[in-house]
């Protein structure tokens, strides 16, 4: 299969070539497009086959549910139960935009969309293309993140083709996303309401509509009455380990820029030492400590991601610069965290951190 590129204008995009994109998906193609957070990759919900293609496209275990998208709040009512207030008092403050509710799913998704659970997750996205690619489509557009299983997710349409070039059809070029990390991800059905991922719609916002959510917890610990997934079903990305991942080991430092950067070039030394090339991802503030490490040394890549001051930046850059590791072949990848994790800044200590996949040094 040849991936066919659509190039829109990101603020006005083209009705004809919107339209041919949304005929698409709504014969069962699977097309990626630009959201306000990272690059989806869109099915028709209600199709199993689409959906079941959409799966193998990725790579993605059957298991791992996926965000149905809709084009405004109106369109949410058919696939839940019910709609609390609750989802109503937050549509109204944050939708359309990067906010994913968890909600008791209707009879008619699919289980493929849900991997058999009770629930379904909804979220009206905010960019141009999106919301008028799903508005053409005239129906729910399942849409995980553009990326094969596991990986970072997609920034840029050549990220899509990067990893699914050949293996979709279409991709909405609509350039960079301006997020960067995924949405953040409320669970209604619990009582409080969980965040089961942060995102840029902040913990800090939320509680200001509903004071009482809470961030799950690690690794599913959500305390003794806390209510099961269904068999079927994985854990949802908050309780992932592995995830957002670039393919060279990456390996955390957490810790004040006295204690953590030192530690950072030491174990980098000593990686060159080893014959390895090293990656570095930091703050643009790091980098006159990182002059320890050998810059002209080809094997070294540093790649700064933002100031420290600027979740935003950082959340912006942050998976083109692993991507772009990657692709410069390096063996190891060694990252500084981001201290403060208000905010913002919460969702991208998350996503390094599960890139890290474990390999955390407190210093
Ligand atoms: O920003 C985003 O959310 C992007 C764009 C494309 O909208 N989408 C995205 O989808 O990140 P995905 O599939 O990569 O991540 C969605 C996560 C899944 O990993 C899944 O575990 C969780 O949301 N999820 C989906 N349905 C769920 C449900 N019913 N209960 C709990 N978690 C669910
Ligand atoms: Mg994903």
């Amino acid at each position: 299969m040849t991936t066919e590129v659509i190039r829109v204008d990101p603020d006005s995009p083209d009705p004809a070539a919107i339209a041919r994109a949304a005929e698409c998906l709504r014969a069962g193609g699977l097309v990626a497009f630009p959201t306000e957070t990272v690059y989806g990759l869109g099915a028709h919900a209600l199709d199993r086959d689409a959906v079941r293609r959409l799966f193998e496209a990725k790579q993605r275990p059957p298991a791992d549910p996926l965000i149905v998208h809709v084009a405004s709040f109106e369109d949410l009512a058919p696939l839940v139960t019910a709609v609390p207030d609750s989802a109503r008092a937050l549509a109204g403050r944050f939708w359309p935009g990067p906010l994913t509710l968890v909600l008791s799913r209707s009879r008619d998704v699919p289980d493929e969309v849900t991997a058999g659970l009770s629930t379904v997750a909804v979220r009206v996205p905010s960019h141009a293309v999106a919301r008028a690619l799903i508005a053409a489509a005239g129906v729910p557009v399942a849409a995980p993140s553009a990326n094969l299983f596991s990986r970072p997710s997609a920034t840029q349409a050549s990220h899509v083709l990067d990893d699914l070039g050949g293996r979709i059809d279409i991709v909405v070029d609509g350039g960079r996303t301006t997020i960067g990390v995924e949405s953040t991800v409320l669970d209604l059905t619990q009582d409080p309401p969980v965040v089961l991922r942060p995102g840029a719609v902040t913990l800090e916002m939320l509680h200001e509509i509903l004071p009482r959510v809470e961030l799950v917890t690690s690794k599913g610990d959500r305390g003794p009455e806390a209510p099961t997934l269904a068999p079927r079903a994985m854990p949802s990305p908050g309780l992932l380990e592995k995830h957002y991942s670039p393919r060279a080991p990456l390996t955390l430092y957490l810790g004040r820029a006295d204690t953590a950067l030192p530690a950072l070039v030491r174990d980098g030394l000593a990686a060159l030492a080893d014959g390895k090339s090293v990656g570095v991802v930091a703050a643009n503030e790091d980098r006159v400590a990182l002059a320890a490490l050998p810059q002209m040394d080809r094997r070294v890549v540093l790649r700064t991601v933002g100031s420290r001051e600027s979740a935003e930046a950082v959340a912006a850059t942050l998976y083109a610069a692993l991507r772009e590791l990657d692709a410069a072949g390096v063996d190891v990848i060694l990252a500084r965290g981001f201290a403060d994790e208000r905010g913002l800044g919460l969702a991208v200590q998350d996503r390094l951190r599960r890139a890290a996949a474990g390999r955390i040094v407190r210093c």
